[in-house]
């Protein structure tokens, strides 16, 4: 891969995605790719760079090859946590019996069924309206998280009273299938954080974890003010663990480990206090 191959690719996945590719991700990069590669049967990437040119359905094989999808059931588990006994209980108290959560860089699912999960367990038998929206750049991770079967390995984190209730044991134990109870809660579709967004919300907690890290900036303020319009002014936002809003957004107050909720939410005095002597 010379290096204008390498720049070619650098602002080609910028421009369609917002991932940022530096120097030290070349490596990874020529691996991710070197598969498209011998697939199309090409012998260098400077044919690579100007088959994708020529042929734009390529696009979304380039996107998906360049898409880093870690992911588990339950991970930054202190979020599920907080949702359990901080968010919930309020919520049982509202008239109003709508919830909307939005999962939005889910990668293979694992992330919005741990939401629907907790959700089905707590507001089961009870007349509740309740969705996730779940969604990806990435078409790939998308077709697996619709279809809901993962290894059994990848079960462990999951909490036993979920695990036997909503994961079914299917080929001979290796896999488990996730039921349709929670399935059925969870919208899945394709959506680039860059894009148009359909949605009109409000949302009552916007889950944005461990994607925020491949952009810059500029392009994490605009994604963030986007969400703030979005989400319910009661509303919650979670990011990674590496992630934060400070220099991002102001229009947010942190009130726990990576969970931010919108300025003027009227549950966090504290913080309105410090803004309040602040300003004097
Ligand atoms: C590391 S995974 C995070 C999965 C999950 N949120 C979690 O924390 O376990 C990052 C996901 O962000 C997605 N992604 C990257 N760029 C995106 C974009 N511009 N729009 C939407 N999703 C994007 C990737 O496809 C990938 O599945």
């Amino acid at each position: 891969m010379t290096q204008a191959d390498f720049d070619f690719i650098q602002s080609l996945a910028y421009e369609k995605t917002g991932i940022v590719l530096p120097e030290r991700k070349k490596h990874m990069v020529y691996s991710r790719l070197s598969r498209r590669l011998r697939h199309l049967n090409l012998g260098n990437f400077s044919q690579y760079c100007s088959h994708i040119q020529r042929t734009p359905d390529e696009m979304i094989n380039f996107v998906n090859a360049l898409t880093t999808n870690l992911t588990a059931f339950f991970r930054e588990e202190h979020h599920f946590k907080y949702l359990e006994s901080k968010v919930i209980p309020k919520w049982k108290k509202n008239k109003n019996r709508r919830l909307r959560v939005w999962s939005s860089a889910c990668s293979t699912g694992e992330e919005p069924y741990s939401i629907a999960m907790i959700l089905e367990q707590h507001f089961s038998g009870v007349e509740w309206d309740l969705k996730v929206l779940a969604t990806d750049l990435d078409t790939d991770v998308l077709s697996k998280a619709s279809i809901g079967s993962y290894a059994s390995d990848s079960v462990t984190n999951l909490p036993r009273r979920y695990a036997d209730k909503y994961a079914r044991q299917t080929d001979n134990g290796q896999k488990v299938q996730m039921r349709s109870s929670v399935q059925k809660m969870i919208h899945f579709k394709q959506l680039n954080l860059l894009g148009e967004w359909p949605m009109k919300g409000p949302f009552d907690v916007i889950f944005c974890r461990n994607v925020l890290i491949y952009f810059d900036n500029e392009t994490k303020k605009k994604i963030i003010a986007r969400f703030r319009k979005l989400l319910s002014p009661q509303g919650y936002l979670f990011i990674g663990h590496s992630e934060t809003l400070t220099h991002i957004s102001e229009d947010f107050d942190l009130i726990g480990q990576t969970i931010y909720r919108p300025i003027g939410h009227g549950d966090n005095k504290l913080q309105q206090t410090k803004r309040s002597v602040a300003n004097l």
